[in-house]
């Protein structure tokens, strides 16, 4: 495919993340926290997302243009309606498919995503203690439900990963928990520093874990060695179990940034293309796909849009937050509930 399209600083486009709703069914404190996401938080209406013949046709130039791997996202993206048939469209394209879910709604869901030919899937899990992950999700959801659905994905064929954002003083208690229930399970758990993404959940660095400590922590417990990444560009770094038990990850936003191999373009809900999790613009695709354009047109603007891409927030965090006061400059950011994780 065409290798010339690279961005200024020389990173290709290979994955495109897919937000297919803004709404979810969970209220996690470091993504929707409920004083912000109310009863009358304006979500979009089905109006403004994108329909599946929209995502569809646009996929399909992204692909064309060296996208490798669709992710959806959300918000929750199983809360929409009939997400089978657009994966059952998507899986037609030369591409890797997946998806990002909370695993609320996965048992009743996983053998149908899996028969619509969904390749993989990532289920987040920040706690195994009832009352630590209800106050992560802040919805009264209980583990075992997570757990159900993650039986079910196996059960279905689904190779499976388990993210946890980990959130100093709220379920840093979780970690060795988690590590030795998921060992030996074939499913890789993935721990996350907590990140500055939106404007609404009051980050601060303090509530950073850094993912050196999280390693320390199972170190101690069982002896590991880091591995390499799957493919350039991965996001997690590796580490195997030395006796034998499975490979974890880490995924050090915060503390270790990776935007150098960022390679990942992502889609709103209503249709902007946003070239970085923290950029303050996108670009509005939707009005292109219900204009008079054609595949080519919509080709050319997306090579356009990634040729001129710099982003490089997370590399430069630190330098915006020394500047003046210790605090991250207050700059206006897109929700992670809209712009998909
Ligand atoms: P794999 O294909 O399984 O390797 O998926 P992935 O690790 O690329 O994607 P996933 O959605 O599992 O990413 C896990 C988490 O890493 C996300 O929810 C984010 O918290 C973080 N993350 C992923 N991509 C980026 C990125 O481009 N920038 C930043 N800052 N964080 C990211
Ligand atoms: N920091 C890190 N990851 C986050 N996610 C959402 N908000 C944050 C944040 N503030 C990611 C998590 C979650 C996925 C849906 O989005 O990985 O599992
Ligand atoms: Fe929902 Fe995922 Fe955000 Fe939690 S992290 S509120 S499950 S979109
Ligand atoms: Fe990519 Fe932006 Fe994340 Fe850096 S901060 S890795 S450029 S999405």
């Amino acid at each position: 495919h065409d290798r010339s399209l690279i961005d200024t600083r020389k990173r290709p486009l290979r994955d495109l993340r897919i937000s297919v709703t803004d709404r979810c069914n969970f209220r996690c404190v470091y993504c929707m926290p409920k004083t912000v996401f109310g009863r009358d938080y304006p979500f979009l209406s089905r109006n403004d997302l994108l329909s599946f013949e929209e995502i569809e046709r646009i996929a399909r130039v992204f692909v064309a243009q060296g996208v490798e791997k669709i992710r959806l996202t959300g918000g929750e993206p199983l809360l929409r309606r009939g997400l089978e048939k657009l994966i059952e469209q998507l899986a037609r394209l030369p591409v890797e498919i997946t998806l990002t879910t909370n695993g609320a709604l996965l048992a009743k869901k996983a053998q149908t995503l899996k028969e619509a030919g969904l390749h993989r899937i990532t289920v987040s899990l920040d706690a195994l203690d009832d009352v630590i992950f209800k106050r992560m999700n802040d919805v009264d959801f209980a583990v075992s439900d997570v757990l159900h659905g993650i039986e079910a994905a196996a059960a279905a064929g689904l190779p499976i990963k388990i993210n946890c954002v980990v959130k100093r003083g709220t379920n840093d208690s979780q970690i060795l928990p988690l590590a030795r229930h998921f060992r030996h399970s074939d499913h890789v758990l993935r721990f996350i520093e907590y990140m500055d993404v939106g404007n609404s959940n009051g980050w601060r660095m303090a509530e950073v874990l850094p993912s050196t400590e999280v390693i320390a922590l199972i170190q101690a417990e069982f002896p590991l060695e880091a591995i390499d990444a799957r493919y350039a560009g991965e996001v997690a770094a590796r580490w195997r179990y030395l006796d034998g038990a499975g490979e974890i990850g880490v995924i050090s936003s915060v503390t270790q940034a990776f935007c150098s191999s960022c390679t990942r373009a992502r889609l709103s809900t209503e249709g902007k293309l946003y070239t970085c999790l923290f950029a303050q613009q996108g670009h509005d695709v939707r009005s292109l796909l219900r204009g008079d354009k054609n595949d080519d047109d919509l080709s050319r603007a997306i090579a356009g849009v990634w040729r001129a891409r710099s982003d490089n927030y997370s590399e430069m965090r630190s330098e915006i937050r020394t500047e003046k006061t210790g605090e991250i400059a207050k700059i206006q950011k897109i929700e992670m509930s809209y712009i998909g994780g």
